[in-house]
């Protein structure tokens, strides 16, 4: 083994380990929020209310060991809530800039769809390039600024659905349904006593475990993992496959590559793998390129979802031997 694996998987039981001593189960939507970081991308997580999206993402940030910030998304945030203003100074007489939230290294956007585009789109250029311009400057943020976004299902009242630039910059859309009936027994029995989950978190009773250094070592790590050019090809093959397939109006874009790759090797690694294989393309597909797919009217109305169109896709790309 060419990679020194045996780092990157300490790092992660190490992680896994602070995160159960909070989050029950939900072991998919760990490691998918751990591909996530590893790889220095940001995700958006999906869920009815009460399945513990809020506390799953504070309790990444806390084991991340970096600056953290969380923002409330409402409707009456404004672009500059997030971002920072410059206001005048009188003792200095000049402007000076106020940071917003958005000046950190993981960033907790909760309730994304609870705002307007306008003010999600406060994050657009964030997100991609890891800067932002206030006033026609242009500030730097951090080089490993990550965005952890939570949202319920549009049909639930009160949202503003994302618009296709925003989802786009999200790598991976995690779903997280309600916990198995063992889990739930787990924690009906924990909030009883002093294991209770938001206990454990608010009184800091979880390690820092992750530093920034140690991100970026592990990001390091990820990209000796092998990928055959044929694996490459077949990356191409699945994403281009969305843009004409009859019943998709808007297939997804470059950026969906992209996620669909450096997702496959993530799994790839915290499967205790150095190399990628078919399987763990297909297992991303649905988190990666799901979001990005918008369904022609009258598909969605028969019912038919992007899951089923990619995996339809995936039975019809040739997989490379
Ligand atoms: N798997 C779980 N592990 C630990 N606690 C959980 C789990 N699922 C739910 N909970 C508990 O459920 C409660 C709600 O969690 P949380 O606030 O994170 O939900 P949410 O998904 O963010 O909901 P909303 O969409 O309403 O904001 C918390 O008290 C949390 O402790
Ligand atoms: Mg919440």
């Amino acid at each position: 083994m060419n990679v020194d694996i045996g780092t990157l998987l300490k790092a992660l039981a190490h992680t896994r380990n602070e995160i159960a001593k909070v989050i029950i189960g939900q072991k998919e939507v760990v490691d998918k929020s751990l591909i996530a970081i590893f790889s220095g991308q940001h995700a958006l997580i999906e869920g009815v209310p009460g399945v513990g999206k809020t506390l799953l993402v504070r309790t990444l940030g806390h084991v991340l060991g970096c600056d953290t910030a969380r923002i409330q998304f409402t409707p009456d945030l404004m672009p500059a809530d997030i971002t920072g203003t410059n206001v005048f100074n009188l003792k200095e007489n000049e402007f000076s800039l106020v940071k917003g939230p958005i000046f950190t290294t993981f960033l907790l956007a909760d309730e994304i769809n609870r705002a307007p585009a306008k003010t999600q789109s406060a994050l657009l250029q964030a997100m991609q390039e890891r800067a932002v311009t206030i006033d026609r400057t242009t500030h730097a943020l951090s080089p490993n600024f990550t965005v952890f976004a939570t949202q319920n299902p549009i049909e639930h009242e009160g949202t503003y659905p994302l618009p296709e630039a925003q989802k786009d910059r999200f790598m991976l859309k995690i779903d997280m349904a309600p916990p198995e009936k063992n889990e739930e027994l787990t924690l009906a029995k924990r909030t009883l006593g002093n294991q209770a989950p938001e206990q454990v978190l608010n009184q800091g009773r979880i390690k820092r475990i992750l530093s920034v250094k140690a991100l970026t070592g592990l990001g390091r790590l990820l990209e000796k993992i092998m990928i055959k050019d044929e694996l490459i090809g077949y990356c191409v093959d699945i994403v281009r496959g969305t843009r004409t397939h009859q019943a998709i109006l808007s297939g997804a874009g470059p950026r969906g590559t992209q996620a669909l790759l450096l997702a496959s090797r993530g799994l790839a690694a915290i499967q205790e793998r150095d190399f990628v294989t078919p399987d763990d393309i297909k297992h991303m597909a649905v988190p990666t390129l799901g979001h990005r797919l918008i369904l022609r009217p009258e598909y969605e109305i028969e019912g038919l979802t992007p899951k089923e169109v990619i995996t339809e896709i995936l039975s019809q790309v040739t997989v490379p031997r």
